[in-house]
């Protein structure tokens, strides 16, 4: 394997704010980020793997051992995009010190170049820890998907003016700790212009309008892998789901059929010399 392409510090790790519109995608593998990595800006080992891949109802019940694997995993095949690997619930929250244990036991196992984490002005002590220790952090605002215990409750966010100066209040909060971008998670579109107006770093929106600094999507929803549900703010640029069925069941008839494997797929044993020959 190639060495990856050396990176710039942690601020100008997306580039500055206000340049080209900045491309994310979720990776989880290390095969699916080999895809992604020459167009994208970031990638993120968003700890929606719980859901997409572990089919659990909420990103809550992954743990930092899983994150890591998967981080490793992705960091090993990136060769030009940022890699991000979301802080799982439970291993940032609660206080500085084992949050910046667990950051740096992730950036040092995976060799990611950043970490993610969910929260607004509670948050941003822990967030100016970790910065000031050199390890760049992407900021969480608005939907923050690991305070929702069941399916049912992720709803958008910005309707009533008191949540409004609440979410503004956090992207400040997490902006002036040295987060180096921020993630805007199901917030309305004016709430999103404001955000993306006053935050001095580049913010990146999933279900917060074109307004934002850049976007993420998660990629098993744009490219139809993961079908339990779609939000509205997804895309579906692709119907892999249905490719995979379609070749799973084609597959399935051959081997039924003994149409598979042919002589083609099928080792031959090799002419051996004879002695003394
Ligand atoms: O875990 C994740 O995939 C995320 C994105 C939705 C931003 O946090």
């Amino acid at each position: 394997m190639t060495a990856r392409q050396a990176k710039p510090p942690a601020t100008e790790l997306l580039g500055p704010k206000g340049g080209a519109p900045i491309v994310g995608l979720t990776a989880y593998t290390a095969p699916v980020a080999k895809r992604l990595d020459p167009y994208v800006d970031f990638m993120l080992v968003g700890d929606s793997v719980a859901m997409v891949l572990y089919g659990m109802e909420t990103t809550r019940g992954i743990d930092l051992d899983t994150m890591v694997r998967h981080g490793r995993a992705v960091a090993r095949a990136a060769r030009r995009a940022v890699v991000v690997v979301d802080m799982p619930f439970g291993t940032y929250e609660h206080d500085v010190a084992t949050a910046l244990a667990n950051a740096r036991r992730v950036v040092d196992e995976t060799g990611c170049d950043a970490v993610k984490m969910e929260g607004g002005a509670k948050l941003a002590p822990t967030v100016r820890r970790v910065v000031a220790a050199g390890i760049p952090v992407m900021g969480h605002v608005g939907l923050m998907p690991q305070r929702v215990r069941r399916a049912g409750e992720f709803r958008s966010k910005g309707h009533s003016e008191a949540e409004r100066r609440r979410i503004l209040k956090d992207a400040a909060a997490v902006a002036a700790a040295g987060a180096f971008a921020i993630v805007a998670e199901g917030v309305v579109e004016t709430l999103a212009r404001e955000i993306t107006e006053k935050a001095p770093v580049p913010i990146i929106g999933i279900g917060a309008s074109a307004a934002c600094d850049g976007q993420i999507l998660v990629t098993d929803d744009m490219a139809g892998l993961f079908t339990e549900f779609r939000p509205r703010f997804v895309k579906r640029y692709a119907d892999l789901g249905t490719e995979l069925e379609r070749a799973v069941e084609a597959y399935a008839e051959d081997v039924r059929a003994r149409r598979f494997p042919r002589p083609e797929h099928t080792f031959k044993q090799r002419r051996q010399r004879a002695k003394g020959h």
